[in-house]
């Protein structure tokens, strides 16, 4: 039987910095082209996934710099900033797959708020980021720290600037862990 999957994820749709040039994502986060990338190929192949995004209560400025100004200060203080409610039925769900984007080499506030929201005793947590060159840095870490409970498996990292490579490494990732799709 396919493992019941759900994909949770957080994206900054605004402005980004890919290869040193200011770029518009026009709402469309790296990260959420990763997470629907994710789902189409599950429910290709035959498993069960269903999507839900972050969102801070507050959303992050569309602007590159009030952005990096605001994730800073998060950073530093471990800041756990208030989101919207979470995904219904989240205990049905065997696996978790958690996506975002590597702020300062870890995950963004708004997933350590989502982790700390949920129980996550006896599910599988497969972290998968978007970077700047970075890959997961000390993200995983944090994960297993505040996520009690989970057994973490390993994910996969999708540079920023070869964002149109999302769908091949998924395809190798699924190949890798049959076990996913049942
Ligand atoms: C506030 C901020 C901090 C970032 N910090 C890092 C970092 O420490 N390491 C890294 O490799 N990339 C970093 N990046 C680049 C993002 O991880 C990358 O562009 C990502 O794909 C953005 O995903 P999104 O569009 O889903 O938000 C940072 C980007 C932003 C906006």
């Amino acid at each position: 039987m396919s493992k019941n999957i759900l994909i949770v994820y957080f994206s900054h749709g605004g402005e980004n910095l890919i290869e040193d040039r200011i770029v518009d994502l026009h709402g469309v986060g790296n990260t959420k082209v990763v997470a629907e990338a994710l789902q189409k190929a599950l429910i290709e192949k035959g498993g069960k996934a269903n999507l839900f995004e972050i969102e801070p209560l507050i959303p992050y400025d569309k602007s590159y710099d009030a952005t990096l100004a605001r994730s800073r200060q998060e950073y530093q203080d471990g800041a756990a900033p208030l989101i919207n409610d979470g995904p219904n039925g989240f205990e049905a769900y065997d696996v978790v797959f958690l996506g975002y984007p590597n702020w300062w080499g870890t995950i963004p506030a708004p997933i350590l708020s989502f982790v700390r929201d949920h129980n996550f005793t006896g599910k599988t947590v497969i972290p998968f980021v978007t970077h700047g060159g970075q890959r997961f840095l000390y993200s995983v870490e944090t994960i297993a720290k505040e996520a009690r409970g989970a057994t973490i498996k390993e994910g996969f990292a999708v540079a920023a600037a070869y964002l149109s490579a999302a769908p091949s490494v998924i395809e190798d990732y699924l190949k890798k862990n049959p076990d996913l799709l049942g």
